[in-house]
Parts: structure tokens; sequence; C-alpha cells
């Protein structure tokens, strides 16, 4: 598949910008239609909400300096990841799978990399599945692959992962000791009614209506 933008043909911020607000497009339209079918099939709706967004040039300039590279739109799109991204939050840890499957089987997507952060919890406790997809943009003249890092999470986990958030800024990676201890103690509780909701709503799956 041809991709001219990303030889070096980028010309501004604007470009770069069209390029992944397009790919979001894509990855939302994608990511709605399965929610769709699967409410119209299965009667049960996997995705609870979908929140997208592009990250600012400012901090794609801030990463980029991070890692030692020059601020040069070839470089923001050779080595940043996320300057698309999507979150999708949904009921159960199972859903996520499920979600991250459907994603992957899609033809045009081709998924670059995964972390598997439920399986293998991050030192702070952050669980989530992320994967980083390249999706095609149609263009007038040509079809550019353009990455997008999308983050599937439940609600409690997007709960957990907010406050942590909140935190980290506040404190700029040094926060106190007896609150990083607390904020890992509840990613395990988090964890742990993960796994209750999802038992229980197997359970509950399992129980035929009594009619009267
Ligand atoms: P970044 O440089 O932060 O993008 O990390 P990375 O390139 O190593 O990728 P990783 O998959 O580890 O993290 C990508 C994104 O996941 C971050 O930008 C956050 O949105 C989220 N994330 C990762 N780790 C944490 C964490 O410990 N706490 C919270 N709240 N979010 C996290
Ligand atoms: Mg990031």
């Amino acid at each position: 598949m041809e991709s001219r933008f990303q030889d070096g043909d980028i010309k501004s911020w604007e470009e770069v910008s069209l390029l992944y607000n397009s790919a979001l497009k894509q990855m939302n339209t994608k990511i709605e239609i399965l929610n769709d079918e699967f409410q119209e099939v299965h009667r049960y709706n996997p995705i609870e909400h979908i929140k997208s967004r592009i990250k600012t040039p400012e901090s794609i300039v801030k990463k980029l300096r991070r890692h030692g590279y020059e601020s040069t739109l070839v470089n923001m799109m050779k080595y940043i990841n996320d300057i698309a991204g999507i979150r999708i939050i949904c009921s159960f840890t199972s859903d996520i799978y499920r979600i991250a499957d459907m994603i992957s089987n899609q033809k045009d997507i081709k998924v670059l990399n995964i972390k598997d952060y439920i399986m293998n919890p991050k030192t702070s406790g952050y669980r989530s599945y992320h994967m980083i997809v390249a999706v095609p943009v149609y263009l007038s003249d040509h079809t550019a692959e353009v990455k997008v890092e999308v983050q599937i999470r439940t609600v409690a986990m997007d709960f957990w992962a907010s406050l942590e958030h909140k935190i980290q800024y506040k404190f700029e990676t040094k926060a106190p000791a007896n609150i990083k201890a607390q904020l890992f103690e509840c990613a395990r509780m988090v964890a742990e009614l993960d796994d209750r909701m999802l038992s229980l709503n197997e359970e509950i799956q399992a129980i035929t209506p009594q009619e009267d």
C-alpha cells in the first residue's frame, strides 16, 4: 500500500492532523458498527463508551524530546504511536478480549503491537489492554496507513486509571509512598471487583427467567 505521507512528504501540522483525525473517524466508525452488530445479534452491548483524542503538538514535541528525537513531522509519525488515541470502555474483562479480537480480525487493520497490562499489570497497578494498529486512510490520489493507539479497559479500570493519572500529574511522578501503596491496593481491589462482576454476570446469564 502506497503511503506517500509517511515518506517525508508531509508539509505541515495541518496535514498530520488531517491524517490522524481521519484515522480516528475510521476507527470510531468500525467500533460503532461492531457494537451495533453485537447489540442486534446478541442483544448485548459490549461497549459502554468510546473516547478519542488527538495528542496536542506540544505534548508530541515533549515526548519526542524525552526520547531524544528532533521535532520534525517525519519523526512524529515515525516514533509517536499515540498521536491518535481511542479508549474503549466496557463492562467486563471478557468484553475486552472480544473487542480486541474483533478489531484484529478486520482485514484492513494491521496490528503493530499489543501490550496486555491485564495479564501483566504495571508496577503502579495499571491494568488495560493496549494495541497499536495501522488503518488505511483513503485520500484523493493515494492511501496512507496511519497509526492509532487503542486502549481497551473496563469501567472499573478506567475509574482507577483516571485517579492515578490525576495523582501522577499532581506530583509529577514523585507521589508519596503511602499514596502509591494505597493506589496499588485499590488496583488489586479493582481487579477483584472485575473478576467478581464477570462471574456474577455469567451466573445471571445462566438463569432462565421464570414465566408467570
Ligand atoms: P507513553 O510514553 O506514556 O505513551 O508509554 P508507552 O509508549 O511505553 O506505552 P504504554 O502502553 O505503556 O502507555 C501508553 C498509555 O497508557 C499512556 O499514555 C497512558 O494513557 C496509559 N498508561 C500507561 N501506564 C499507565 C499508568 O501507570 N497509569 C495510568 N493512569 N495510565 C497509564
Ligand atoms: Mg501515551
